[in-house]
C-alpha cells in the first residue's frame, strides 16, 4: 500500500474520534512488530524515526526496511520524523520520502535549552514552507515536554499555553501541534498529572490536530480523556522499549541457567541469536496491539473511508498508470 500523509490518517481519526498511534523502530525487529500489530489489529498508524536514531543505523538501509515492510502493508500508514531538530536534518528525511515531518522548535539543536518564541518561529516557518512546497505536513511544538525521569508537572512555565499556541499555528503554518500537557518522555516517577484543562483549552483555539508527545506511562483513562478533548496523534516509544528489554532479560536469564547445566553435563552451550529476538519482538507486539485499542484504532484501517482511493492498492496502480501513460503523451 501507498504511504498516506499524517494528514490524511489525522483528519480520518478526527472524524471518528479516535487516536493514531505513533510508534518509534529502532530496527528491523521493532519496524516488523508495528507493522505486525497494525496488521492484526486493522488500525492505521504513523511510524516514526527520530534523527538520533540514525546515529545508530545508516538512514537508507532503515528507512529501506521500513519501504519494504510498507509495500506489503494492507492498511494505511504514514512514515514520520520524529523531533527533527534543524531545517538540515529535516531536509535529509524529506528526501529520504518520508510522509510527514517534525520541527522540535522548542528546544535547541542540542536538546539542551529552550529556544524562544522568534527562534521556534523561524525554524519551523523555514521547515513548514519546504515541507508544503512538496505536500508534506509538518508538526511543530509549543511548550516543553517534560524529560526522562523528570519531575511530573515540570510547572506552569514549561506547559503549552492555549492563546500561544492558536499564535504560533496561525503564525508558522504548521499542520499538527504537539502539546505540553504534563507529560513526559521516558517513564514518569510516580503517577502523571495530564492537564486536561489546558488540553480543552488549546483544542478550543487550535485548529489544527493536536500531539500527545510521551504516551508511556499515561494512563488508559487519561489517554482516553486526551482523544475527546482533541488529541489525534499519540507517540508511543518507551513502552516498546521496556517490552523488547524485558523479553530479552528473560530469555537471557534462561538461558544462564541452560548453559550452567550445560556446563555441569559436559553438555554444549547453545547460542543463537533468534532464541532471544523472536520473543523480544512478539513482546513489542503485544504492546503496539494493546495501545492501538486503547486509542480505538482498531478496526479503523478504512479511515471511515475518508481516503479509501489511497488505500485501495488497486486503485493507486491504476492511477500511477494513468501518471505514466500522461507523461509520454506530453
Ligand atoms: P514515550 O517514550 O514516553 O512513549 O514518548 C515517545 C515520544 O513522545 C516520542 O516523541
Amino acid at each position: 500500500m501507498p504511504l498516506v500523509t499524517s494528514t490524511e490518517l489525522l483528519a480520518a481519526a478526527e472524524a471518528g474520534n479516535y487516536g493514531v498511534g505513533a510508534f518509534n523502530a529502532i530496527n528491523m525487529e521493532s519496524a516488523q512488530a508495528i507493522f505486525k500489530a497494525a496488521e492484526e489489529e486493522r488500525a492505521p498508524f504513523i511510524l516514526q524515526v527520530t534523527q538520533t536514531t540514525l546515529g545508530y543505523t545508516e538512514p537508507e538501509e532503515l528507512v529501506a526496511l521500513i519501504k519494504e515492510l510498507a509495500k506489503k502493508s494492507t492498511v494505511p500508514m504514514a512514515l514520520h520524523l520524529d523531533h527533527g531538530r534543524s531545517f538540515e536534518k529535516v531536509m535529509q528525511f524529506l528526501a529520504m520520502g518520508f510522509t510527514s515531518v517534525m520541527i522540535d522548535g522548542s528546544l535547541t539543536e542540542d536538546g539542551q535549552g529552550p529556544r524562544s518564541w522568534d527562534e521556534n518561529v523561524e525554524v519551523t516557518c523555514k521547515v513548514v514552507e519546504a515541507a508544503h512546497a512538496i505536500g508534506v505536513p509538518v508538526e511543530g511544538e509549543f511548550g516543553m515536554l517534560g524529560q526522562i525521569g523528570g519531575d511530573l508537572k515540570g510547572g506552569e512555565g514549561a506547559l503549552t499555553d492555549p492563546d500561544l499556541a492558536a499564535k504560533f499555528v496561525e503564525t508558522t503554518g504548521i499542520d499538527i501541534l504537539a502539546v505540553g500537557v504534563g507529560t513526559t518522555h521516558g517513564l514518569f516517577k510516580g503517577k502523571p498529572y495530564i492537564d486536561h484543562e489546558r488540553l480543552k483549552q488549546i483544542d478550543a483555539k487550535v485548529k489544527v490536530p493536536l500531539v500527545m508527545h510521551g504516551g508511556t506511562g499515561v494512563p488508559d483513562e487519561d489517554v482516553r480523556q486526551g482523544i475527546t478533548e482533541g488529541i489525534r496523534k499519540i507517540n508511543f516509544d518507551t513502552g516498546i522499549r521496556v517490552s523488547f528489554i524485558e523479553a530479552v532479560a528473560g530469555e537471557i536469564h534462561a538461558i544462564e541457567k541452560e548453559w550452567d547445566d550445560a556446563d555441569k553435563s559436559g553438555g554444549v552451550r547453545k547460542y543463537d541469536i533468534r532464541r532471544v529476538l523472536k520473543p523480544a519482538r512478539a513482546a513489542m507486539v503485544d504492546a503496539v496491539r494493546d495501545r492501538m485499542r486503547v486509542f480505538s484504532s482498531s478496526g479503523k484501517a478504512d479511515l471511515g473511508g475518508a481516503c479509501s482511493a489511497k488505500a485501495d492498492p488497486a486503485k493507486a496502480a491504476e492511477r500511477a498508470r494513468e501518471a505514466e501513460v500522461a507523461k509520454v503523451l506530453e
